[in-house]
Order: structure tokens, then sequence, then C-alpha cells
């Protein structure tokens, strides 16, 4: 166990937790919008940014992916840390100026205007689908393009993914919400990877439950027969 102190309160963290992951089981807010307890820290957003006193040195780190430390002096809301995360705040707005969750966090932190020239896009980046499909689905559907300014998150060549067995855990852990996942005429669609799977029943209540593609994958995964995955959740 290490002890710490985050905002004056004594904490008891386990060994190889993070400082984010210890200040919220202690029910310290710090906001963070790259971070998955699922995947590895990625520290992309920047928001979750504190200030960490070990011996005499102070600095500021992520605590994403700042590990703790026995004896470890934690400060997640004084005024520079404030004024750092607003300005990383302000520049992800003027990146995505229209997602309510980014306006929502801009109440909190109190960030009123913004200064930077704004641009139209909807992805912030956080390479949570990415890194989701790749160490929790095990595939590499998505990925990244470009660099700096024109950096986004898209499929290999802008084409439908071989890969991408549509099982949409990029767009449950997206924190903007832009990854949607449409299912109509039993087909399951997800627009932003041009990607399209028709739907299979429940052989137990017909209701539809995975993608072909999903099926597919499980089958070559697991080596179990077609009827015995062919069987929801809530019939198994
Ligand atoms: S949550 Fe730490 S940098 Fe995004």
């Amino acid at each position: 166990m290490v002890k710490l102190t985050i905002d004056g309160k004594e904490v008891v963290a386990r060994e190889g937790q993070t400082v984010l992951e210890a200040a919220r089981e202690a029910g310290i807010f710090i906001p963070a919008l790259c971070y998955h307890h699922e995947v590895k820290p990625y520290a992309a957003c920047r928001l979750c940014m504190v200030e960490v006193t070990r011996g005499k040195r102070t600095r500021f780190v992520t605590s994403c992916d700042y590990k703790v430390a026995e004896g470890m002096v934690v400060r997640t809301d004084t005024e520079k840390v404030q004024k750092c995360r607003r300005m990383v705040l302000e520049l992800l707005m003027a990146r995505c100026p229209n997602l309510p969750q980014l306006q929502e966090l801009a109440q909190i932190l109190g960030v009123d205007r913004v200064r930077f020239p704004e641009g139209d896009d909807d992805c912030i980046l956080c390479g949570l689908c990415v890194r989701t499909c790749a160490e929790v689905v095990g595939l590499h559907a998505l990925g990244y393009e470009s660099r700096g300014f024109h950096r986004r998150v898209t499929t290999p060549f802008d084409e439908p993914s071989e890969e991408c067995i549509l099982c949409g855990a990029c767009s449950y852990v997206c924190p903007v919400e832009v990854v949607p996942v449409v299912e109509e005429d039993g087909y399951r669609v997800m627009e932003r990877w041009h990607k399209k799977s028709r739907l299979v029943a429940c052989t137990k209540c017909g209701k539809f439950f995975m993608t072909e593609d999903e099926l597919k994958f499980l089958q070559e995964k697991t080596g179990l027969p077609e009827e015995r995955l062919k069987v929801c959740a809530d019939c198994r």
C-alpha cells in the first residue's frame, strides 16, 4: 500500500495505481477525457494535469499515467493547475466547437470564451477508439492519419476496414459520442468507418444480437461451432 496526500487528504492507494485512479477512489474530481481503465493510458487530452511534489521537487504531470508514490503530495486544484486545464480545454473547444461534453466541462472549469480560431472537427483525438480496438478487441481496424492540425482517426486508407467486425466497442468508449452505431433493416451500420454488416439473430429468442463479422471472428478465435455461438447472452 502507498500513502500519499491529495488536496490535503490522506489517501491510501495500491502499488502501481495512477494518481488519477487514487484520486477517483478518494472521491476527488479530476477531468479526464482520454482515460479508460480497460486500456493503457495515453495522456492525449492533457486535462488531467495535477501538481505533484516529491521531496523538494514540484512538477506538473498528467495524472492518468503518473504512478502514486509513498509520501507524494498531489494538488489537483491550485490556480496554476486550473489555468493549465482551462487552456487545454480552450484548445479542444477550438478544434471541436460543437461538442456538448466540452461545453459541460467548460462550465465546470470556468471557461467562458475561446481565444483560438475555431475549426469544425468533432474528434478530440483521445485515441480511446484506436486503443480499445487494439487492446481490448485485439484488432487494428482504426489508426491515425496525418500529423499536427490534420491528424485524425480513421480506417486504413479511409476505406471500410477488413478487420472491423462492427462490435461497437469504439462507439462505447468514445467520450464525446461521435461514433454512432445504427441498427436498421437487419444491418448494423457505422458510418464513420464506412462499415455495414448483416445482423445475426439468436437461434432461441430470435433477437438480433451480433454481426456476421463478429460471428466469424468468434468462430476463428474460439473454434466453437456456429450453433453454440448463435445464442444470445440472455438465452445462454
Ligand atoms: S486523461 Fe490524462 S491526459 Fe487525458
